[in-house]
């Protein structure tokens, strides 16, 4: 199956003078969403998520991507990576810390009272955040597909995946990007 190409903006001569800000990667994934050709061509799977890798912006790394009923991504962080993403379809939850996780050296934490964050995101709603953001994704519908355009710079290096109990956070495993989808 053909893919269509998506082109992003600021051009690429610009672009490669200078990192993508959190404003210009969310603004690539609203526009990104907003095609309704290119969110009509991510093949969905009702068994698990599926993904369509895209160009974003002054060479951060994009996803498109499919959530089936019931799936989400589990907590985990994106290292030194900005990042934005934006619901092209159906409706995603976002669960994130308003934390600063210590970088290394540390295998429990244990999370203070209030750092939870819950944003629902319908289709066109979106976010940026910065380094260290720490969250999990979900498609808690029963019944609906979501679709959602992801972009990271600089291009994820490593994602850190936790489990969570209560208010304590464990490492679980480090990623490398090829392990992540
Ligand atoms: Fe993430």
């Amino acid at each position: 199956m053909s893919l269509p190409s998506f082109s992003s903006s600021p051009s690429p001569a610009s672009a490669a003078t200078s990192a993508p800000t959190q404003a210009e990667l969310l603004d690539f994934v609203r526009r990104a969403a907003a095609d309704a050709e290119l969110v009509a061509s991510l093949p969905l799977d009702p068994e698990g998520r599926t993904w369509v890798r895209l160009a974003g912006p002054g060479g951060s790394e994009a996803w498109l991507i499919g959530w089936p009923p019931g799936t989400g991504t589990g907590w985990h962080d994106h290292a030194e990576s900005v990042g934005a993403f934006v619901t092209a379809a159906g409706e995603l939850k976002e669960n994130a810390l308003a934390a600063r996780l210590p970088a290394d050296g540390w295998k429990t934490l244990e999370l203070s009272d209030g750092v939870d964050r819950e944003r629902r995101l319908a289709v066109g709603q979106g976010r940026a955040f910065g380094r260290h953001h720490v969250h999990e994704v979900l498609n808690e519908s029963s019944d609906r597909h979501a679709v959602s355009v992801h972009a990271y710079y600089p291009p994820l290096p490593q994602i850190r995946r936790y489990s969570r109990s209560g208010q304590t956070l464990r490492l679980e495993q480090v990623e490398r990007p090829g392990d992540w989808q």
